[in-house]
This record gives C-alpha cells, structure tokens and sequence, in this order.
C-alpha cells in the first residue's frame, strides 16, 4: 500500500529522492492533485501510463519550475511569451514546438513534436521540483476516464494500490479544482486545446485577439489535444445535464440560490460564484456518486462564461456514454 504523508520538508525530499529512482508521487497542486514521473526517465513516464491504465500512449503535461527552465525545452513565440509572463506560475499549459536538444523523454509528447509545459504556483509543487531537481512529468493522479482528485484521499482510493507509486504528499484541497487550461499554437495561431483553470476571457485580453477553437477531428488520434476523449471525467452514476428539478430517483448537483429541494444534494456555490463552483466541482461529484448507489446525479445548469465554460466542458464529459 501506498503511504500518504503529510508534506513536510523532510517528505518532500524523500519524494524528490523517490523521482529520481524513476518511482511515481502524487503531489498537490492548485488545479488538481498530479501523478508525477521524471520527465527525462522514459521508464518512468512509461509508469504512468500503466499505473493510470490509460489505453494508449496520450501526451502529457511536463512541470517545470519557471518559465526559464521552460525555454530550455520548447521554442516560445512572442505571445507564449506573453502568456507565460502573465499566467504563470498558475493554471496555464502551453504546448511548444519541443526543441531538438532537450532531454525531455519522447514519451510526453506521444510522438508528436510538441511538450506541453506548466509552471505550477503551489508551494508544495514547486517544492517537490526543486527536490526533484528535474521536470516533472504529471497527468491529473486519477485512473484513467475518472473524475480528477482533488485531495489525497481521492488519490488514495484510485492508485493507493499501485506498485510504483511511492508515495502520496497530502497537501489537503486544491485551489482551483479544475486542470489547466491548454492552449497551443497550431500554425502560430493561438487556440484553446482545452478549457481550464483560466478562464478563456483572461487569455483573450492579454493575446488581444480571440482564442481559435480545437479541431475536434474525427477520432482521437485526429485531435489536437489527443487526452481529449469525449466520455472522460466519468464518475460512477449517469449524469442529467440543465436539471431544474430532481427527480424522486435522483440525487443533485445544486448551482446558486434557490436550488430545487431533492433528498440528497450538494451545492456547487450557493452564491452562484464559479470560482467556488470550480473548486467543490469533482469532490462533490466524488461525494454524490458515492452516495447515489445506482441513481442518476441531476445537475442544474451552469452559466458558460468565465470557468463555467470549463465546468460545463468536464460536465458535458462525465455526462457522455462511456466508450
Ligand atoms: O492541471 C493540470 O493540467 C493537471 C495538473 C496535474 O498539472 N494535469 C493534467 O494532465 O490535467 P492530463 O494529462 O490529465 O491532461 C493533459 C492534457 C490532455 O488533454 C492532453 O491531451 C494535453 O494536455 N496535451 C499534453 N501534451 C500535449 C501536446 N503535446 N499536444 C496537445 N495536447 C497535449
Ligand atoms: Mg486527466
């Protein structure tokens, strides 16, 4: 069994020890808890992707600890720049042209030649890179297709029995609650690869134009962010999107004041405030589907500007028929 400590200095640097053996921690981070791996190890990035049981190989997100160490490994354009200055460290991901000389495994890119690359603001993150004393190559810490972790518990109940995981630094809930959000620059043209953290009007008034949308493609090999899978963030239950009511064989996923009475639910924000709503949005879909034991989760509508594009973007996920 996996240990799940409190990070404290001396935590942290056995963890940083623990990546350069090529062994998996999770460690918190103001999106969502990260399953990290040395990115330099391909052994270790290959560890992931068998601990999370994800089917095939989709790219993943390398951590670094400032925008200088993320030169190193990608070609920045102007307005990556821009972006880094502005969002980070925080929930942004740019994906960058990698270049030639870095030591980057292969493996985070899934063959394209690409890096996606975050500068994490959290303490204990950016404590765990500096004990490391490498990037950190980390998807959200949950097995594949489920609803990110948002503490270490979570974390615990999905990958507490993974052999290489060494060892979970608890860091208690997440900030932000929701990933980054991924933006890329396909033909230099700035686009939205996946909604996130940062709110898709923030980008926009620092880049003075508006974000280009994802080629959805045709299956996920088509796709620009290829971890992009339509049923994703599934939890157990079914989902019913825009409820204004729950039925009697239902439990709620409430939204602002005046929710609708139900047996069970749960409110997101009842002052209707998105930030709040992002930061409770997995636990509490965690928490309803622990509890609805076969009954569908009713969520009420959520404005979509702002984080609700990116609320409404994992809903619209955990809602769709599981392939
Ligand atoms: O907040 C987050 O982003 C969390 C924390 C741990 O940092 N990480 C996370 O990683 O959500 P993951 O692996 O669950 O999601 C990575 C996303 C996927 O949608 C993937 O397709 C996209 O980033 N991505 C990664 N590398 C890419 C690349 N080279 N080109 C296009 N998309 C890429
Ligand atoms: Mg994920």
């Amino acid at each position: 069994m996996t240990e799940c400590v409190e990070a404290s200095a001396a935590a942290i640097a056995r963890a940083g020890a623990a990546i350069r053996e090529g062994r998996l921690v999770a460690f918190p981070t103001e999106t969502v808890y990260g399953l990290g791996a040395d990115a330099t190890d391909d052994k270790a990035v290959a560890r992931i992707f068998e601990a999370k049981g994800r089917p095939r190989f989709n790219p993943l997100i390398v951590h670094v600890a400032d925008a200088q160490v993320a030169e190193k490994h990608a070609v920045f354009s102007d307005e990556a720049r821009k972006l880094a200055a502005t969002f980070w460290p925080g929930g942004l991901t740019l994906v960058l042209p990698r270049r030639p000389e870095t030591p980057l495994s292969l493996l985070v890119s899934a063959g394209l030649d690409t890096v996606a690359l975050r500068v994490p603001a959290h303490e204990i993150a950016q404590a765990l890179l500096k004990a490391a004393e490498r990037p950190v190559a980390a998807p959200s810490a949950n097995r594949s297709g489920r609803v990110s972790p948002t503490r270490a518990a979570h974390v615990m109940a999905e990958l507490g029995e993974a052999e290489t995981l060494a060892m979970v630094l608890d860091g208690g809930p997440c900030r932000l609650g929701l990933e980054s959000t991924v933006i890329g620059f396909p033909q230099g043209i700035p686009t939205l690869l996946r909604p996130g953290a940062v709110a898709r009007e923030a980008i926009e008034r620092v880049l003075g134009r508006p974000l280009a949308e994802a080629d959805a493609g045709s299956g996920e090999e088509g796709r620009a962010s290829p971890g992009q899978l339509e049923s994703h963030y599934a939890p157990g239950s079914s989902l019913r999107l825009n409820a204004t009511e729950a039925g009697a064989d239902e439990v709620l996923l409430a939204f602002g004041p005046g929710a609708p009475k139900a047996k069970t639910s749960m409110n997101l924000s009842t002052s209707g405030d998105l930030t709040e709503a992002a930061a409770n949005l997995f636990a509490m879909l965690r928490a309803l589907d622990a509890e609805a034991q076969g009954r569908a989760i009713a969520v009420m509508p959520i404005p979509d500007q702002g984080l609700g594009e990116a609320i409404n973007d994992r809903l619209k996920r955990a809602a769709a028929p599981r392939g």
